[in-house]
């Protein structure tokens, strides 16, 4: 066989094992967190009409509710903040009395948080505290107590990580906590699959959701800016703010899809493929840009990222400043 049948016979056949699905989804329970809106919503309705018996958990009352009103008796909601442990520990009750002896067979670890994200001159341990406590530390705690009843499901984890996990840019709790969620899930996959829980992670491009609202990221960046030294306020130079907004909107505007079932998509095949994969890309900008951009040579990722976001005066104006002062 010459090289290219070779390839084109090792891609059937890897078409083919990928497509294969479970027999069923009834009576198989799905617990999602971050049901409020965006991917973890529509997961939950898309989950539903498959039959799969879904328990979704809300951040809020409001949220909850919005939820049943659009699904029927069976999609089941609790509420629960993924920073706080008892929350947590009332979820895992209601999710044990629900599922019995069939235990859980699948946990999505969606719930998460972008701000704040900025300059990491600009930030304080509070700021990265905000983001780690959900985005990590959060689906680390879900995940060890959801362990038992997976276990006891021969279950899957989907846990959504981000490109922005894989290249960084963008200072503060994000990146850091999506590189954290890669390297959990990577470790968890290699130690759980000796009792039959198996592990995907989600690698989304940008998207249009709640947290890459343009409102409430640039609310917070005011908050940020505002609260500079002045010191630190001239280094970046009055136009820096200005230009980073103006960029920030721009490459939002070209890079956010509005078709969040990219995303969902990849989910669902994590939960209902025979063989799940480890990684998913989900999105063009992930699957062409931001993952391709991520094995290159750090010095190609450090002169694309510069041509694509606005400079400060940076050292220029710290040494001016510095002679001013003397
Ligand atoms: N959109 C993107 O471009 C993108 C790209 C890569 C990865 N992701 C990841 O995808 C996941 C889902 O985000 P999304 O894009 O669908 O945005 P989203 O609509 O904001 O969904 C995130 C959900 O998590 C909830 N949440 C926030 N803090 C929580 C907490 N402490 N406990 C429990 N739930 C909490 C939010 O509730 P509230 O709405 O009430 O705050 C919201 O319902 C996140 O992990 C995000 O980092 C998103």
């Amino acid at each position: 066989m010459g090289t290219m049948t070779s390839i084109v016979f090792l891609f059937v056949c890897w078409t083919i094992k990928d497509n294969l699905k479970i027999p069923d989804t009834r009576g198989k329970y799905v617990f999602i967190t971050g049901c409020d809106s965006g991917f973890g919503n529509l997961l939950a309705q898309r989950l539903h009409k498959k039959g799969f018996s879904v328990i979704a958990a809300c951040l809020t009352e409001k949220g909850s509710d919005e939820l049943k009103a659009c699904t029927s008796q069976n999609l089941k909601t609790v509420v629960l903040n993924v920073t706080n442990a008892e929350s947590i520990d009332n979820a895992v009750t209601y999710v044990a009395e629900e599922t019995g002896s069939k235990g859980l067979y699948g946990l999505v670890n969606n719930a998460g948080r972008a701000t704040p994200i900025g300059p990491t001159d600009w930030l304080d341990m509070e700021d990265f505290h905000k983001v780690l406590n959900v985005n990590l530390i959060g689906l680390i705690e879900v995940t060890i107590k959801f362990l038992p009843l997976l276990k006891k499901g021969s279950g899957r984890i989907v846990n959504v990580a981000s490109v922005m996990g894989r290249l960084a840019f963008g200072g503060g709790g994000y990146c850091l906590s999506k590189c954290g969620v890669e390297s959990f899930s990577d470790s968890l996959r290699r130690d759980m699959q000796h009792f039959g829980v198996k592990v995907s992670i989600i690698e989304p491009g940008f998207f249009k959701t709640g947290v890459t609202n343009l409102e409430i990221i640039e609310k917070d960046l005011h908050r940020l800016w505002n609260r500079l030294t002045p010191e630190i306020r001239y280094a970046y130079g009055d136009k820096y703010f200005d230009n980073y907004l103006k960029v920030q909107r721009l490459s939002m505007k070209t890079l956010c899809s509005s078709d969040i079932s990219k995303v969902t998509n990849c989910m669902e095949h994590a939960l209902t493929a025979r063989y799940p994969r480890t990684r998913y890309g989900a999105g063009w900008d992930a699957k062409f840009f931001w993952l391709p951009l991520s094995y290159a040579p750090a010095v190609v990722a450090d002169v694309m990222l510069k041509i694509m976001l606005p400079q400060p005066n940076g050292i220029k104006n710290s040494v001016a400043k510095n002679q001013v002062d003397v």
